[in-house]
């Protein structure tokens, strides 16, 4: 293990417009919280930042929505997000607000610093613009075709298909997302950030100094991102939410949400710094910092090009590390979809999983995506709990707990000669530190769960293959050493478990009695982690094995939501040709009561009506005679379409047309009038 070391760890500021979802889970805040509680526990200084994303157009498109502002939008979420962090043990040192006071100042002054050094270009440019709304389109206003992939649905200043992040005028066939207008070009103020100005730069820092530690799947992006040439990107927009442009000129203009947000990791760590008692710059500022970026594939440009850009424009800070980006979570074989309800909500699964929030940490874990996208199966989770948790690392513990209560009351036996067989368990127990910390410092999370795992199949053989329970009859001197053994291990796991399974490893300590500073370096070097005669608690189950009727349930809401999505995407083509309201308007319809009805000699179906129409009483001909007898619908209010042509039938002028319907046994009713109405009466 490498010595102390000062880390500013980040994760991707959630945008409070929904709850979060096992997609942001996997991707973004498990795996940063890994990294930071395995550091943490090292013995490194840990700053694990994060907060609320609250501007930007995803917010007021929320709040247009619901019908409430924008204020309201993200109070709600800030504080169900909120809640989920804690709910899952994601040990944030803070999370904060980008609507907060600190965040505003910190982001103006940002602003200003880079204003007053003269790092933008000030520039009139056309902008798209929504008449109807008079509103200009940014952002997610604006939905059109991606000119780098052709995914038709790209946001403005964003495909979320590709990745690529363009201007908003970059895109094929925009539309209004607010009207659905097609935009018009108005001239607008903005300013820009000369990314063209910082490429070279960029293009060393990213490709020859990280190309090696960095994930091949961001070096990818960043390198296809600069070959392409980057060009100034608008810092500032027409918008009414947000943080004001606090320069001359900047009236009714806000930043742009992608420059105020990741500098929301900085004003979260003043804040902090300010709680604590700590001095902010240090992790902001010391070279000998290192700032790390947890986020998902979608967001690999801002933090890559984006913000070292400005930060490097600034000139006070330090640039990111490393920026361990992970691919998107599939759930079921589809994409997760926020507006299609395609997720598993973080407040929903604990309502159906209560106290399980270590199995979904350990599944997501050890089925991250962090080399290319991955799915999420409700089978897979069942098999990782039933076959891994349960089955290896709960029976293994169970069998500790409960033998040792059973021989010896509860207290650590001592341990006599080590045969072969212990001496190499306990050199392999010694091995996992190391092990799993090389993963875990290599941003290789998946592995590292499965070593961890590797460590309680250790246990779990061991005490198969020794069989105190089998050995008891005939040699008590040699349990004793076997469980002081088992117990060894059973320790280790409960240090070395915290950073994946934070409340199982609270669990299993607080079962073993576990002395609180025990660490990862006292499991890869000291001979003994329990003394003997140490006194540990009654066994408790860890994990409880998930039944099929619990997956079926799961499943079958997933089911729901796609029936509803289906119905709700099925669009009933007019069985017509459309016609104007002008065609409509053509048409005299009124009320009319029938006063005769007799049969059309040889025509089965034809019925000989006399018609009060309130402007006068006609003759009409209906194919009405297999529904209706001609006694029965004497007096009948019918509505009549009276402006017909009139024409021949059997002999007779019809001059009209009733209007019918079908029932659904297949007979024909009238289009009648709810109550009685005068005849004459127009339908419009
Ligand atoms: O994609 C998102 O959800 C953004 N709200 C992430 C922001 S990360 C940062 F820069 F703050
Ligand atoms: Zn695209």
């Amino acid at each position: 293990m490498n010595s102390p070391q000062r880390y500013t760890i980040t994760a991707a500021l959630p945008y409070t417009n929904g709850p979060i979802h096992i997609g942001h889970l996997a991707g973004v805040y498990v795996p940063g919280d890994i990294y930071a509680r395995f550091l943490r526990a090292t013995g490194n200084d840990v700053a694990y930042i994060c907060g609320s994303d609250e501007h930007g157009v995803a917010i007021s498109m929320k709040a247009k929505k619901e019908g409430i502002t924008p204020q309201q939008v993200i109070d709600k979420y800030d504080g169900i997000i909120r809640r989920s962090f804690q709910d899952f043990g994601i040990s944030f040192d803070n999370y904060s607000r980008t609507s907060r006071e600190i965040h505003h100042k910190t982001a103006s002054d940002f602003f200003l610093k880079l204003y007053n050094d003269g790092e933008f270009i000030e520039e009139v440019s056309e902008q798209l613009y929504d008449a109807e709304a008079d509103q200009f389109l940014a952002d997610r206003f604006v939905i059109g075709t991606c000119p780098k992939c052709g995914n038709e649905e790209s946001y403005g200043d964003q495909c979320e298909k590709c990745g690529t992040s363009h201007n908003a005028t970059d895109l094929i066939n925009p539309k209004s997302a607010i009207t659905g207008n097609v935009p018009t070009l108005k001239q607008t103020k903005h300013w820009f950030l000369p990314l063209d100005k910082h490429e070279a730069f960029l293009r060393e820092w990213i490709l020859k100094d990280h190309k090696s530690d960095w994930k091949t799947n961001v070096l990818g992006q960043c390198k296809s991102w600069l070959d392409d040439g980057l060009r100034p990107r608008a810092v500032t927009r027409d918008l009414d939410w947000g943080i004001p442009v606090p320069v001359e000129g900047g009236e009714g203009k806000v930043l742009y949400v992608w420059f105020d947000a990741p500098i929301g990791y900085i004003s979260a760590t003043k804040e902090w710094a300010e709680r604590e008692g700590k001095n902010w710059e240090d992790y902001w500022k010391k070279e000998d910092t290192k700032l790390v970026h947890f986020i998902g594939k979608d967001n690999i440009v801002f933090h890559c090009i984006i913000f070292p850009a400005m930060l490097k424009a600034h000139g006070d800070y330090i640039l990111p590390d490393n920026v361990p980006a992970n691919e998107f979570l599939n759930l079921e074989g589809n994409k997760l979809s926020t507006s299609k309800n395609w997720a598993v909500w973080l407040h929903e699964y604990l309502e159906d999983f209560p106290g399980q929030q270590d199995v979904l940490r350990y599944t997501l874990t050890a089925n991250a995506p962090e080399n290319k996208d991955n799915d999420f199966t409700w089978k897979d989770f069942q098999a990782k709990n039933n076959n891994e948790l349960v089955a290896i690392f709960g029976n293994f513990i169970n069998r500790v707990v409960v033998l040792t209560n059973k021989y010896y009351n509860g207290q650590v036996p001592p341990a006599g000669d080590f045969s072969e067989v212990d001496e190499d368990a306990v050199e392999q127990l010694k091995q996992f530190p190391g092990i799993i910390a090389k993963s875990i410092e290599r941003y290789r999370f998946r592995e590292a769960s499965q070593e961890l795992m590797n460590l309680a199949r250790l246990g779990n053989k061991y005490l198969a293959d020794e069989e105190p329970w089998k050995v008891i009859k005939q040699d008590e001197e040699r349990v004793k050493t076997i469980m002081n053994v088992a117990l060894q291990i059973a320790t280790a796991l409960s240090v070395l478990s915290e950073p994946f399974l934070p409340f199982t490893s609270a669990k299993l300590k607080s079962m073993l009695n576990v002395d609180e500073n025990l660490s990862w370096e006292d499991v890869a070097e000291k001979e003994v982690l329990l003394p003997v005669n140490h006194q540990i608690g009654k066994a408790e189950l860890l994990f409880a094995k998930i039944e099929d009727k619990e997956i079926e349930a799961q499943l079958a809401k997933l089911e729901a939501t796609k029936q509803a999505n289906e119905a709700a995407n099925k669009i009933v083509e007019p069985q017509k040709e459309t016609i104007d309201f002008e065609d409509f308007t053509k048409m005299d319809i009124r009320v009319g009561t029938i006063l005769e009805a007799e049969k059309v000699a040889k025509a089965k179906k034809l019925l000989q009506l006399k018609v009060d129409v309130g402007i006068d009483v006609r003759t009409i001909v209906s194919g009405i005679a297999e529904s209706f007898k001609p006694e029965d619908i004497i007096g009948q209010q019918v509505t009549v379409l009276c402006n017909l042509a009139p024409r021949k039938i059997r002999g007779v002028e019809s001059q009209g047309m009733i209007l019918m319907t079908d029932t659904p046994d297949g007979k024909l009713a009238f289009v009648e009038p709810q109550q009685p109405i005068k005849n004459g009466s127009e339908i419009s």
